[in-house]
C-alpha cells in the first residue's frame, strides 16, 4: 500500500469506521454531554495543556460557579483564578475571563455561531475554535492537535517532522477533507479522530490490531507506527537557580502578587530572585554563610527591600518552558517596612494562602512549610 490510495472510496470507509467505532467506544465525559458553546469553550480552554483525567473536576467546580457567559463575565479576577488553581498556565483563565466580558459588552452576551467569530475570542486558536464551532454546531471545521497530528500522520505515512510548517499545512489539508462534507457529521468525526488518537493510535505501541481503520492506515501495512509521526529531538533546557524566602512576622507568611510581563502574572509568590550562576554545591546551600550577601543582594536589588536569610529549609526543582529551576528556599526577615500604600505585598496566615491562586511553586513550597511548622509544634508537645 502506498500514501496516495485516497480516491472517494477511501476517505468513504474511514469516516464511516471512525464513527462507528466512536458510536460504541469513547468514553463518557461532561462536555460531550452539552452542545452549548459556552460549557464546550470551558472544557476546550481547559483541556490545552491539561489531562483529562485532571480537568474533570476543575469543569464541573468551575461551571458550577460561571455556569453562563454573563456569570463568568460579571466574576472577580481573583475569584477566576482561584478555581483555576492547580490547572496551570494561568494566561488561559485570563484570557477567558477577558473573551467573557468581550461576549456581554460587544455581543449582546451570545456566544459567536461561526468559525470566524469565535476564531476573534482571546486565547482561541484554530484548533480550539474548530473544536467548538464543530461540537456545538457541528459546523464542517477541521481541527488539529497533537492526537489527530499522530492519527492522521500515520493514514497518509507521513515520514517528514510534523513540527514543520509545511507538514502542518499538510496534516491541515487532510483534517479539512475529514470534515468537508456537511451531512457527515464534521463534530462527531472530530470527536472520534481525536478519541481513536488518544485511545488507540498512541505514541509507542499503538494497539492497531483493536483499531477500526488498520486495514486502510499504510502505516500499519508497512510496519512503521514507530518511525511515523518522526520522534522529536529532546528538549533542550536552560538551567536556572532561583533563591525564594518564606518571611514571618506574627505567625503570618510575606507575599507578593506578580506583575505585568513578569512570568506567573497575577499570582501569589514568595519573594524570589534569580541567582546568578548555577549553584551546585548542596554544602554552601545548606550552610547558607558562604552564599547569604549574594542572595541578600540579589534580593534587595529586584524587590528595593532589605531581608536577612537566616536559614535553609528546603530545595525542589522545577520546570518553566525552557527552564529547569533549582529553587532554594529559606526562612528570612524582613528589615525594612513594606512601602505604604503597597497591595502587591501582603502578609497571610498559612491557611489564608493557601486559597489564593499561587504559583505552582509556590504551594509546593506552602506544603513543605506547613509540614516543618507541624513537625515543630509536635515535637514542642
Ligand atoms: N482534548 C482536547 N479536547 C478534547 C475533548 N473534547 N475530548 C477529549 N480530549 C480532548
Amino acid at each position: 500500500m502506498s500514501d496516495g490510495t485516497r480516491d472517494a472510496a477511501w476517505w468513504h470507509s474511514l469516516r464511516s469506521k471512525l464513527k462507528n467505532w466512536y458510536d460504541q467506544s469513547h468514553r463518557d465525559l461532561p462536555w460531550r454531554e452539552t452542545k452549548d458553546p459556552y460549557r464546550i469553550w470551558i472544557s476546550e480552554i481547559m483541556l490545552q495543556q491539561t489531562q483529562v483525567a485532571t480537568v474533570i473536576d476543575y469543569y464541573h467546580r468551575f461551571l458550577a460557579a460561571f455556569p453562563d457567559v454573563q456569570t463568568l463575565a460579571s466574576a472577580d479576577e481573583q475569584e477566576v483564578l482561584a478555581l483555576w488553581a492547580g490547572l496551570g498556565y494561568y494566561r488561559r483563565a485570563r484570557q477567558m475571563h477577558a473573551a467573557a466580558k468581550g461576549i456581554v459588552e460587544e455581543l449582546d452576551g451570545q456566544f459567536p455561531s461561526t468559525l470566524e467569530g469565535v476564531l476573534d475570542l482571546p486565547g482561541v486558536g484554530r484548533y480550539t475554535a474548530g473544536a467548538i464551532t464543530s461540537f456545538a454546531y457541528d459546523l464542517p471545521s477541521p481541527i488539529l492537535e497533537a492526537n489527530t497530528i499522530r492519527l492522521f500522520s500515520r493514514l497518509i505515512k507521513f515520514e517528514e517532522d510534523v513540527t514543520k510548517r509545511e507538514s502542518q499545512t499538510k496534516l491541515w489539508e487532510f483534517a479539512v477533507e475529514l470534515v468537508a462534507v456537511k451531512k457527515q457529521s464534521p463534530g462527531k468525526l472530530n470527536q472520534a479522530a481525536m478519541e481513536l488518537g488518544s485511545q488507540v493510535c498512541v505514541p509507542k505501541s499503538p494497539s492497531c490490531t483493536s483499531c477500526p481503520v488498520s486495514k486502510i492506515c499504510p502505516t500499519f501495512h508497512d510496519g512503521l507506527q514507530d518511525r511515523i509521526p518522526k520522534p522529536k529531538a529532546k528538549k533542550q533546557y536552560i538551567d536556572q537557580s532561583h533563591v525564594l524566602v518564606a518571611v514571618q512576622r506574627k505567625g503570618k507568611l510575606l507575599l507578593r502578587r506578580n506583575q505585568k510581563g513578569e512570568w506567573w502574572e497575577g499570582l501569589w509568590d514568595f519573594p524570589r530572585a534569580a541567582l546568578p550562576k548555577f549553584l551546585k554545591n548542596q554544602k554552601q546551600i545548606k550552610s547558607l554563610t558562604p552564599i547569604q550577601e549574594v542572595l541578600e543582594e540579589e534580593l534587595r536589588s529586584r524587590f528595593s527591600l532589605s531581608f536577612v536569610c537566616n536559614s535553609w529549609f528546603h530545595s525542589l526543582k522545577h520546570a518553566v518552558t525552557k527552564y529547569k529551576i533549582q529553587l532554594h528556599c529559606y526562612t528570612a526577615e524582613l528589615d525594612d517596612k513594606l512601602p505604604s500604600g503597597e497591595e502587591d505585598w501582603k502578609w497571610f496566615k498559612p491557611s489564608e494562602a493557601a486559597e489564593l491562586p499561587l504559583t505552582a511553586s509556590a504551594k509546593r513550597v506552602l506544603k513543605q512549610w506547613n509540614r516543618q511548622m507541624d513537625a515543630k509544634k509536635s515535637m514542642l508537645s
